[in-house]
């Protein structure tokens, strides 16, 4: 039984337009988890990187959680958690971050405590420790997925799709707890904006899976979050308009935002600069990020 892991797991963008909860694609901007597991009783977490300055560095790291839940399941309780967190992905941005400690998490403890659980094992952790199964999912096996949950159980398909596809990531430099972004949600919407929504998933799908990438700029569209999450995003219409004017084959709110993402094959770095600008003229301080999809999701380093 190894006793050291060391996991890198990519960043996410969830719903992509209409997907809500269900769709994810997977980034290649990476956190590195690194477990070993010590004397019973103690835990030790260092954070370097992105939110170096905030997250908890004790037991209510949601890394520290995972870690315990495999611990759990595989009825090794008999250790203690020494974690180092290295972080690339912008915390609470929309850009998976929490569903990458979590997947990290249950990656690094399952490696360290003899392989004992499946890629689904851990999808079916790291939804009920999430809450929803769209950042994780991509976050386990890579690509994009397609997730639903059926009597609490996730099930996922996954897929790379045939032609270059290219996110490019307006990342502003305020951050939106998702349950916050969650909060302004209705809890009904009219049949007519669930029709318009199961059409544009549908597109989505199909534009993602034959490579056919014009229908995005329609298929991206929604009414089911991102209309009640627009005033909680400075400008992003305006950045939504400023990347498809540069070529962009469409935008969308990345998670529950607050990045913006644009899916492109060209133009990237003239689409980023336009997003930022855009968001400068709303007053919101933004960089870019240019990320492809990652096709492998968690791995184990060693
Ligand atoms: N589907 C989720 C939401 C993604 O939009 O609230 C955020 O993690």
């Amino acid at each position: 039984m190894a006793i050291k892991a060391h996991v890198s797991v990519p960043g996410t963008t969830a719903n992509c337009g209409p997907g809500f909860d269900s769709v994810g694609i997977a980034c290649t901007i990476y956190n590195h988890i690194e477990l070993e597991l010590v004397e019973q009783g103690n835990c030790t977490v260092t954070v370097s990187g992105e939110g170096e300055d905030n997250i908890p560095v004790d037991d209510r790291n949601i890394a520290v959680k995972a870690v315990r839940a495999v611990f759990d399941r595989v009825k090794c309780s008999n250790y203690g958690i020494s974690l180092k967190m290295d972080n690339n992905i912008p915390l609470a941005r929309g850009l998976g971050s929490s569903a990458a400690a979590i997947v990290g998490g249950l990656v690094a403890a399952n490696q360290a405590t003899g392989n004992q659980l499946t890629k689904q094992d851990l999808f079916e952790i790291a939804t009920a420790i999430e809450g929803h199964p769209d950042n994780v999912a991509p976050a386990i096996f890579g690509g994009i997925t397609i997730s639903l949950t059926k009597e609490r159980k996730p099930h996922c398909m996954r897929f790379i799709p045939p032609n270059k596809l290219v996110m490019v990531v307006a990342v502003p430099e305020f951050t939106l707890s998702t349950h916050k972004a969650r909060q302004v949600l209705p809890s009904n919407i009219p049949f007519q904006d669930a029709v318009f929504n199961v059409g544009r998933t549908a597109m989505l799908i199909g534009a993602l899976c034959s490579g056919e990438y014009q229908h995005l700029r329609y298929a991206l569209e929604d009414k089911l979050h991102q209309p009640f999450r627009q005033s909680l995003i400075p400008g992003m219409k305006e950045v939504f308009d400023a990347a498809i004017q540069c070529g962009a084959y469409g935008a969308a709110l990345s998670g529950a935002g607050p990045c913006l993402i644009s899916y492109t094959d060209k133009n990237t770095d003239e689409i980023g600069v336009a997003m930022t600008s855009a968001f400068a003229q709303a007053g919101i301080k933004a960089k870019y990020l240019v990320l492809n999809i990652d096709q492998q999701g968690a791995v184990v380093i060693k």
